[in-house]
């Protein structure tokens, strides 16, 4: 039984747990807050053996095989490297840092550690999204000539503190920005070649909406748009030469419409493993009985490819 500790007890923490409870191969051992009450509140509703008032408490605990980081984003490669150096296999939270500098530190540390290290993008271990992936790769829709998705969702109240709106770590692009660029850059078999972007700073001085385009080397567009100010259908397209493939809330999708030209459309379907999050937990537990250190899905130079592009989206839109 592979024995799990959480470090940050949010909103993604509740949710992480439930999703951990379904599985047979891991629990939650131990939980670490810098509050009592929120660790008491927690053990109550989620069981688990041990509470820690102290992040760096929970990490010395021999017991603990793997950690789930799931603090604001600017916290994410100080804690992840931390873990590391306990030797104990991490799953972070995405974004998996605020750069691509921050992501090589995570890289060089996991690698010296000989430790597990993955990104918590969810969307890349959900099983359609590789059958999706195959109709792509055996060209039933021909060659792709351009990716959309988005990830636009108006939240009508940031709370007061909230990371989102703090200059350091907050925005559209590294928050929810990250789902269609990491999409976008795991359908497309080219490098990105050149990046136009524009976004649109709030009151706070952060990006509360984005639109890029992405030209690959391949000649590929990928077209990606992010907001917290406003909604937007969270459907992806994925155009080629002989028809195109619609999968709606692609992040977390069950379903896709396949349209191949002079052809009926069909359907597949995929229903989620108990929800979206217990994909990349088995992921974890599979790599850590394979003893690998890292995803086939989400590996550390993926993570780091996908920094590359987000740094490459806030200089075309200069906004540093
Ligand atoms: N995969 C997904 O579907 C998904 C969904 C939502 C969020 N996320 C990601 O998960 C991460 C956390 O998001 P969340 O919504 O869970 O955030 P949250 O509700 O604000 O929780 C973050 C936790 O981090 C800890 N923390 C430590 N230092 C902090 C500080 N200076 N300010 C605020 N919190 C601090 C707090 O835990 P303690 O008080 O217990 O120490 C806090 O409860 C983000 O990186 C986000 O991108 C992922």
């Amino acid at each position: 039984m592979i024995k799990w500790g959480i470090i940050g007890l949010g909103n993604i923490a509740q949710r992480f747990a439930k999703s951990l409870s379904y599985s047979n191969e891991g629990k939650l051992y131990a939980i670490a807050s810098r509050t009592k009450e929120k660790c008491d509140a927690f053990q109550e509703r989620y069981r688990c053996e041990k509470i820690y008032e102290d992040y760096e408490e929970l990490l010395k605990d021999e017991e603990i095989d793997s950690v789930y980081i799931a603090l604001p984003h600017g916290f994410h490669k100080y804690w992840s490297i931390e873990a590391l150096k306990h030797n104990k296999a991490v799953l972070c939270e995405k974004p998996v840092g605020l750069n691509a500098g921050e992501m090589e530190e995570i890289k060089n540390a996991a690698l010296l550690n000989n430790t597990f290290f993955m990104e918590a993008m969810k969307t890349r271990f959900i099983q359609l999204i590789h059958e999706i992936k195959k109709i792509i790769k055996n060209k039933e829709i021909g060659e792709i000539e351009s990716i959309e998705a988005n990830f636009c969702s108006h939240v009508k109240e940031i709370k007061e503190g909230s990371y989102l709106l703090d200059k350091n770590q907050g925005g559209a692009l590294l928050d929810v920005g990250i789902y269609p660029l990491s999409f976008v850059i795991d359908m497309i078999d080219s490098e990105v070649k050149k990046v136009n972007a524009n976004m649109e700073i709030n009151e706070a001085g952060v990006d509360s909406y984005f639109k890029a385009i992405l030209t690959f080397e391949n000649g590929v567009i990928g077209i990606i748009e992010g907001a917290f100010d406003r909604d937007k259908e969270r459907t992806a397209i994925i155009k080629g030469t002989k028809g195109y493939i619609e999968i709606p809330i692609y992040n977390r999708p069950s379903i896709a419409k396949i349209y191949i030209n002079g052809e009926e459309p069909y359907t597949i379907e995929e229903e989620l493993e108990f929800d979206d999050m217990y994909a990349e937990i088995k992921e974890v537990h599979k790599c850590l009985k394979a003893s690998r250190l890292q995803s086939e899905y989400m590996s550390l130079d993926e993570s780091l490819r996908v920094m590359k592009v987000l740094d490459e989206v806030k200089k075309a839109s200069n906004f540093n």
